[in-house]
Formats: structure tokens, C-alpha cells, sequence
């Protein structure tokens, strides 16, 4: 059997021997006392790439987004955020189940935005009938939106909006790194009107554990005792840490390079008779496709899937792993370990996607 091609998500990655090796010889101590010197290093080195003045080791994307908000809204405070959004479709409530944040959801459209007129009318006026609206949080690139990429300009005027009403805005820069990339632009540029961003190592970065909150000195300070309250406060963390340095170093060009691939599966889903994809909306490493209306599945296909009771679904077709994530729409993301041939290899699987 081949080896499997596993276009399922960009946190399949596994570590490379030269990412091993650092790890190996990481110099460690105990994080929890600020004494592992590749955490500081790791924390430091991501501050400085966002421009803001600190970073906050966290285990994952969902603890990262979780602190942040935890500092940014007080219990039966309202936060802003987009129907679509991961934090509120996929991190299990956490912002209300342990925050007593009150979510609103706005309308997310197909290129991750939140039209700029939804967010004016949904800030409440001071009353007490109403919970204070204290955040707005964007997502960038948009994993549900096409893996979308935000452009500053449109972080810059919700930033004005939220300056302007005494709320803040956090951004969920899980790949904020592809953002950066697709759009040819200093990450800084994506975040510096936020008051927090997380970034995850794990994704197209290509570690295999862990992300960072970046923000001033003072949202830090606040940040590290949620940290320690959830339990993410780490010991010998730069053993993740190491990894995460040798990420941000070399694995920038991998997400050049992802975004190629991904380009040329949607070119290559546009040619299959019955495969419906717009490759205009692929701009980074998230590619969805459906399957045409009235087109019937082929036989594997429709072996497989017969029996959905839960989406996202997962599918192996051949050695092609995916998600379908609604009925007849499907998932693929291309990240470290997906060569060109894998992606031309994966083509002529999809092919018999549909009869
Ligand atoms: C946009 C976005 N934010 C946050 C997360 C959560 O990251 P983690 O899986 O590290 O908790 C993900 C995970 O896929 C994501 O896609």
C-alpha cells in the first residue's frame, strides 16, 4: 500500500530529523518559575516577528484564544465574533463554559470578513438590560471561509471600531503565518492593530505542539496567571519551544509552497467533470470543493459515506485521506510532507469521486 496522502488538516505534520535534533539539545529548565531559557527565546522570538511586546507559550490554539478572551472580557461581557469562527464552532463553548462570556454571532462572509455594518449594530448601548460588548474577535486566514486571508486594512477598521467603544480586538491568528504569505506582507503588518493574537506552531509552522499569545507586557501578565489557572503552565516546555524556534526559521518557505499545492488541486478539481471548485477563492493552504448537484458519488464513495450520521466525516479513498464537512462539500489542506507528486497522485483519486 502507499503511503497515505492526508489532506485531512495542516496539524498532521510530523517533525523532521533536523527538527528532532533540536529538540534533542534544547536547554531546559522549569517554565512555570520563567526559567526555561527556549521558552524566553521561543517567546521573545515570536514577539519580536508580531511586534508586540511579549509572548505566552500556551499548549494549543484553543487554550491561546480561550487566555486571551478570559483577559479581555469580564463574566457577562458580550465578545463579537463570527458565525463561522473556530472558537465558536469548534473549541467546545469554552469562552461561556469557563469564561461567562456571552457570545454574539455575526454573519461570517464567504471571504472571512464580518461585514463592518454588522459589527456597528450589534455593539450595545449602555443599559442595563444588556451585556457590555467587550471584544470583537476576527479570524485570519478563515478556516472555514477558504482558509480566507483578512487584509489589514479591514483588521485596521475593526480595530478603530472596537478603539473607539472601549472594547478590544483579539485575533485568532491560527495561521496567521499563511496569511502573511498569501497576501506578501511583514506578519506585522496583519496584527499591529490588535490588542492579541494568537499563532499556532502546530499548523502550517509544522510543529507538532503548541502556540503563542503575543500582546502587550500588561495582557501577558494577565495571560500567564489564566495560563497557570488552566492548567497550561508547562515545566520543561522548551522541549516544545525548540521545535517551535526551528518552525519559525525555516518553515516559512513550506507554507510557500503549500499554497502552490493548493493552487494546483484546484486547478486540478476544476478539469474533474462532476467536482465543483471556484480555484478564484483558494488563496492559501484550506481548499473546499463540492460535488455537483444532481451528480451521483462513485462506488467507494458512496460505499463510505452511506451511513453519515456526524459531519465532518471522514474519508479514505485509495490512500487519500479528507474530510467531507457538509453534505457533497469537501475538505482538503495541503501542509509539510504533501509533495507535488502526492498532490498530481492525489488528482487522479478524486477523479472517481463522482460516477
Ligand atoms: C482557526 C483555528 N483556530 C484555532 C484552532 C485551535 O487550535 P488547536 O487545535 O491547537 O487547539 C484551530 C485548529 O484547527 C483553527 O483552525
Amino acid at each position: 500500500m502507499d503511503r497515505i496522502i492526508d489532506l485531512r488538516s495542516d496539524t498532521v505534520t510530523l517533525p523532521s530529523d533536523e527538527m528532532r535534533k533540536a529538540i534533542l539539545s534544547a536547554n531546559l529548565g522549569d517554565d512555570v518559575f520563567g526559567e526555561d531559557p527556549t521558552v524566553n527565546k521561543l517567546e521573545e522570538i515570536a514577539a519580536n516577528m508580531l511586534g508586540k511586546d511579549a509572548g505566552l507559550l500556551v499548549p494549543s490554539g484553543t487554550m491561546g484564544n480561550l487566555i486571551s478572551i478570559l483577559v479581555h472580557c469580564q463574566r457577562g461581557t458580550e465578545i463579537i465574533l463570527g458565525d463561522k469562527a473556530h472558537t465558536f464552532v469548534f473549541e467546545a463553548g469554552g469562552i461561556s463554559a469557563f469564561g461567562g462570556v456571552h457570545s454574539r454571532q455575526l454573519k461570517n462572509q464567504p471571504d472571512g470578513i464580518i461585514k463592518i455594518s454588522d459589527i456597528q449594530s450589534a455593539i450595545r448601548v449602555d443599559n442595563i438590560h444588556f451585556p457590555k460588548t467587550s471584544a470583537i474577535a476576527l479570524e485570519n486566514t478563515h478556516n472555514l471561509c477558504n482558509g480566507s486571508p483578512l487584509s489589514p486594512d479591514y483588521i485596521k477598521d475593526v480595530a478603530q471600531i472596537a478603539h473607539d467603544n472601549d472594547m478590544k480586538l483579539h485575533i485568532d491568528g491560527a495561521r496567521i503565518f499563511n496569511a502573511a504569505v498569501s497576501l506578501d506582507l511583514d506578519v506585522k503588518d496583519l496584527v499591529a492593530d490588535s490588542d492579541s493574537i494568537t499563532f499556532c506552531l502546530s499548523k502550517g509552522l509544522a510543529a507538532p505542539i503548541g502556540s503563542v499569545i503575543c500582546g502587550s507586557e500588561e495582557f501577558i501578565y494577565h495571560a500567564r496567571r489564566n495560563r497557570k489557572a488552566l492548567g497550561g503552565g508547562m515545566r520543561q516546555a522548551g522541549i516544545i519551544a525548540s521545535a517551535g524556534i526551528f518552525s519559525m526559521d525555516t518553515m516559512i518557505d513550506q507554507i510557500r509552497e503549500d499554497h502552490e499545492n493548493a493552487m494546483r488541486l484546484a486547478d486540478g478539481i476544476n478539469e474533474i467533470e462532476g467536482l465543483v471548485i471556484d480555484p478564484k477563492n483558494i488563496k492559501t493552504n484550506i481548499l473546499y470543493f463540492d460535488i455537483e448537484n444532481g451528480k451521483d458519488r462513485g462506488d467507494e464513495l458512496a460505499r463510505q459515506t452511506k451511513n453519515i450520521e456526524i459531519y465532518p466525516f471522514e474519508i479514505a479513498l485509495d490512500n487519500v485521506h479528507f474530510f467531507e464537512s457538509r453534505p457533497d462539500h469537501f475538505r482538503l489542506v495541503t501542509h509539510y510532507g504533501i509533495t507535488r507528486d502526492d498532490i498530481e497522485k492525489a488528482l487522479v483519486t478524486l477523479k472517481n469521486m463522482v460516477k
